[in-house]
C-alpha cells in the first residue's frame, strides 16, 4: 500500500488548518512537515511552534523533515511539539548513531535523509535503528523544484537494504514527485510519496492525493 505524505510547505499559511483539514478528508497519510534554518538550506520555514499548532488538528501521524544544521539541539523540542516522526539528514549529523538514538528517547520515530548526491552507504550501519529512510528528489530548500532521475537507482539500492534487514522501514521520496515521476519512484521500491505542489497546487486535492496514489 502507497502512503501518501502531502508537504504543507505548498499550502496556504493563512489557512493552515484548512490546508491540512483538506488532505486529510482526501485521503493523505501523513503531514510532511519541512523544517529549514537558512544555513543547512538557504531557505527559513517552520520551528516547533507551528508544529505544536498543528497537533491538535489532525489525527494524521506529522511526519517533520529536519533541514537544519546540529538537529540534535532541536529534537526534544520538535517531539515534545507532537512530530511522530523525525527524519534527520544524514550530511547534518557527524554522530548519527547518536542523533537516531535522540530521537528515539524523545518518543518519536527516527528517520534518516540522503540527499541527492550522497551514496546509500551512508546509511548501511544504522539501518537497522530507523523506522524511515527519505531519499530527497531534489536538492533540499524549495518546493516546486524538478525531480532528478539519476536518485531512482538508489530508491532500488534502500529497498533491497530495508528487504535484507526484514523490517517494515518506510522507503519516502521526497522532490518533484507528481503521477509521473510518482510511478517510476513506486516501480523502484518506495512506499511513501512526499507531495507539496502536486498536492496543494491542486484545486481537488482528493484527486491529486489519489492520482498520486493510483501512478502506476
Ligand atoms: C524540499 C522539501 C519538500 C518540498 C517538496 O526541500 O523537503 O518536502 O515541500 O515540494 P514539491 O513536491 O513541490 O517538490
Ligand atoms: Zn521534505
Amino acid at each position: 500500500m502507497i502512503k501518501i505524505a502531502p508537504s504543507i510547505l505548498s499550502a496556504d499559511f493563512s489557512k493552515l488548518g484548512e490546508e491540512i483539514a483538506d488532505v486529510e478528508k482526501g485521503g493523505a497519510d501523513y503531514i510532511h512537515i519541512d523544517v529549514m534554518d537558512g544555513h543547512f538550506v538557504p531557505n527559513i520555514t517552520i520551528g516547533p511552534l507551528v508544529v505544536d499548532a498543528v497537533r491538535p488538528i489532525t489525527k494524521l501521524p506529522l511526519d517533520v523533515h529536519l533541514m537544519i544544521e546540529n538537529p540534535d539541539r532541536y529534537i526534544k523540542d520538535f517531539a515534545s511539539a507532537g512530530a511522530d516522526i523525525i527524519s534527520v539528514h544524514v550530511e547534518a549529523c557527524p554522530h548519527l548513531h547518536r542523533s537516531i538514538q535522540l530521537i528515539r528517547d524523545s518518543g518519536a520515530k527516527p528517520g534518516v535523509v540522503l540527499n541527492p548526491a550522497t551514496p546509500v552507504s551512508t546509511i548501511q550501519h544504522i539501518i537497522e535503528d530507523v523506522e524511515l529512510v527519505l531519499l530527497m528528489t531534489v536538492n533540499p530548500g524549495f518546493g516546486g523544484q524538478s525531480f532528478i532521475p539519476s536518485v531512482i537507482p538508489k530508491i532500488t539500492e534502500v529497498r533491497s537494504l530495508v528487504n535484507q534487514v526484514g523490517k517494515s522501514i518506510d522507503v519516502e521520496v521526497d522532490g518533484g514527485v507528481n503521477p509521473d515521476t510518482a510511478r517510476q519512484c513506486i516501480e523502484a521500491g518506495a512506499d511513501v510519496l512526499v507531495a507539496g505542489s502536486a498536492i496543494y497546487k491542486s484545486r481537488n486535492r482528493k484527486k491529486a492525493i489519489e492520482s498520486l496514489r493510483d501512478s502506476m
